[in-house]
């Protein structure tokens, strides 16, 4: 295993900060340390200061994403705080047909990981419009800073002990059997969720239109004070007015700080 110096440690911290938001406390060296040791043994390397240097001289860019890969925390599940996805069909969804007058929804799950997720949005949707929805664009963008993730998500299928979780009626509608242990989410729903990679630090985002509503939840634990309020301002200006935010619950927003305004816990709107 290699040993961390502090020194290398702050400079590897500032690095990531920078470029990708995560805050690495000095708690996190042990984190550090286990999740990139493996590839650092493979690269013959000893430091993170020369693990460091090898990332960033790596211009195709293949080396951060195996660092993003292992750094990054894809913890998640479907129907995670559940009281956002009841608001979300209770209020949001008839609020948005009501208004949105071209029928065309932009939805962002804003740090995906696995995609369950953008998913439950999808089933949701596809409960809520039913017969209507041919008529709807209800794609669901859904983006992530991890290529792993990414791939894993894109593949739609899960552990059969994961798909339990949701309603009957749901797992028999949109799973098909996969192989013993796993099941495969239909096609239908998988289309309707679109994957990239995005880095939610990125300048500014790649979107021309504003979304209608953005959860972007369990992502900004990760960030410090700072970052987390620079990103929610510029997830507000991408916010169309009446649009909705959803965070994480343990990542409230300062009211006095953010211009959106609180609905309920880990929910806010554009006015
Ligand atoms: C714990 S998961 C949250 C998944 C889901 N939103 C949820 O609430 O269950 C956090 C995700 O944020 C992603 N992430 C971390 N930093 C990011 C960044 N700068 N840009 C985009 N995604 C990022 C990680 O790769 C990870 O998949």
């Amino acid at each position: 295993m290699f040993v961390i110096e502090e020194r290398d440690f702050q400079e590897f911290a500032a690095y990531i900060r920078s470029n990708y938001g995560i805050h690495l406390k000095s708690a996190k060296k042990t984190l550090v340390q286990g999740r990139l040791g493996p590839l650092l043994a493979r690269l013959n390397m000893t430091s993170l200061r020369e693990y460091m240097d090898y990332v960033q001289a790596d211009t195709t860019g293949q080396a951060a994403t195996l660092m993003l890969n292992r750094l990054t925390t894809n913890y998640t599940f479907f129907m995670r705080e559940p009281e956002h996805f009841r608001y979300f069909k209770r209020v949001v969804l008839p609020y948005l047909e009501r208004t949105v007058e071209d029928k065309d929804l932009r939805i962002w799950s804003a740090a995906c990981s696995t995609g369950e997720e953008p998913y439950t949005l999808a089933m949701i949707i596809a409960e809520y419009f039913s017969l209507q929805r041919d008529s709807w664009d209800t794609k669901i963008l859904a983006t992530d800073i991890s290529q792993k993730a990414l791939a894993f998500a894109r593949t739609g299928i899960y552990d059969n002990g994961e798909v339990a979780t949701l309603p009957k009626a749901w797992q028999r509608r949109y799973f098909k059997p996969y192989d013993a242990n796993r099941s495969i989410l239909i096609e239908r729903i998988r289309n309707e969720v679109i994957f990239a990679n995005i880095n939610l630090m990125k300048t500014p985002f790649p979107f021309k239109k504003k979304m209608h509503v953005i959860f972007c939840r369990n992502v900004m634990i990760y960030f410090d004070t700072e970052t987390k309020e620079n990103l929610t301002e510029r997830l507000y200006d991408i916010t169309v007015p009446g649009g909705f935010l959803f965070i994480g619950h343990s990542e409230g927003l300062n009211r006095t700080k953010t211009r959106y305004k609180y609905v309920m816990p880990a929910v806010y709107r554009k006015e």
